[in-house]
C-alpha cells in the first residue's frame, strides 16, 4: 500500500517526468514505491549490506538492468561521482546518518547537491524522544523511543537521531538548495510499530550487562502492555509529525 507521504510526492511531482531516480537512503518501502513509478532509471544507495540484501530480495520481481543497488557511504566522495539524477529522494536518510557517519548530517545535502538535476524530496520525522509529552499517547511514544535508544547505546550501537523540519529546511538553504514546499503530516503509531521498536530492543539485551538486562526486559514487557492497551483504546498513538520538503538546486528552473 502506498503511504500518504509517497502519494503526496506523486502529487508534488505532477506531470513532470521522474527521469533518472536516486533513492539516496534506500529501504524496502521507498524502493518498492519508487521502482513502480514510470522512470528512466533507478539507483538505490544504502550504508548497510543487510538493508541492501532486504531490498534486493523484495525487488527481485521488478528488477531490470536499469535498477542499480549500491552499498556505500555518503562520506565517500567516489560514491556516484560525476552522475546526475532528475529526482533524488532522501527518505528518513537524515535521521539514520547517526548510525553510519555520525556528525555528517549538516553535510549531507551539500554532498547530494551535485547529483541533483531536478528535484530533491526529503522525508523525515520530527524528533520524538526528547521534550515533555502533552498526552498519554505522546508519553508512551517517547518512553518507547527512549528505552529503545538507551538499550542500543548500552549494546554499543548508535541510535538514529532525528532532526526537525526547520533544521532540514535551514540546512537545505545553507547547502545551495531552494525550498519549494514543506508540509507536516501528523503521526499515528500502531501496534506494529510498538512491537517493532521493542523487539529491536529485546534483540540487543544479550549485549547488555546482565545486571541491567533483566530489569530492562521487565520494563519492555510493561511498556508493551501499556502502549498496546492505549493504542487499542485510542485507535493508535497520536504523536508528533513526519514531514516532506521539496527542494531544487538554487538558481535552477
Ligand atoms: C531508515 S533507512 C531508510 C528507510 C527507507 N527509505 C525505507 O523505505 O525503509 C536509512 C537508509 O539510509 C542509509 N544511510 C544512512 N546513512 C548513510 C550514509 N552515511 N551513507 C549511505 N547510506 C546511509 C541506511 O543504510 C539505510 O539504507
Amino acid at each position: 500500500m502506498t503511504s500518504a507521504l509517497f502519494r503526496y510526492l506523486e502529487q508534488l511531482q505532477g506531470q513532470t517526468p521522474w527521469g533518472d531516480f536516486l533513492d539516496a537512503g534506500t529501504g524496502v518501502n521507498s524502493a518498492l514505491w519508487s521502482t513502480a513509478l514510470p522512470l528512466r532509471s533507478w539507483a538505490g544507495v544504502s550504508g548497510a549490506a543487510g538493508h541492501l540484501a532486504q531490498v534486493k530480495n523484495r525487488l527481485s520481481d521488478v528488477s531490470t538492468a536499469e535498477h542499480r543497488l549500491l552499498l556505500g557511504n555518503w562520506t565517500d566522495p567516489r560514491l556516484l561521482a560525476g552522475e546526475g539524477f532528475d529526482t533524488v529522494l532522501a527518505d528518513y536518510l537524515v535521521g539514520a546518518i547517526e548510525g553510519f557517519s555520525p556528525y555528517f548530517q549538516p553535510e549531507i545535502f551539500r554532498r547530494l547537491r551535485p547529483l541533483v538535476r531536478g528535484r530533491l524530496y526529503v522525508i523525515g520525522v520530527d524528533p520524538y524522544v526528547v521534550g515533555a509529552a502533552i498526552s498519554d499517547a505522546e508519553r508512551l511514544v517517547r518512553a518507547i523511543g527512549r528505552l529503545r535508544d538507551s538499550i542500543l547505546l548500552l549494546a554499543d550501537e548508535a541510535p538514529y537521531r532525528e532532526y526537525p523540519a526547520e533544521w532540514t529546511a535551514r540546512t537545505l538553504d545553507q547547502s545551495g538548495f531552494e525550498v519549494v514546499s514543506a508540509r507536516r503530516f501528523p503521526n499515528r503509531y500502531h501496534e506494529k510499530w510498538i512491537h517493532g521498536q521493542l523487539d529491536m530492543a529485546i534483540r540487543r539485551l544479550g549485549k547488555v550487562d546482565p545486571g541491567l538486562a533483566q530489569p530492562l526486559a521487565t520494563r519492555i514487557q510493561d511498556l508493551r502492555y501499556e502502549a498496546c492497551e492505549v493504542c487499542r483504546r485510542e485507535g493508535g498513538l497520536r504523536s508528533g509529525c513526519d514531514y516532506v520538503i521539496e527542494a531544487r538546486v538554487s538558481g535552477s528552473n
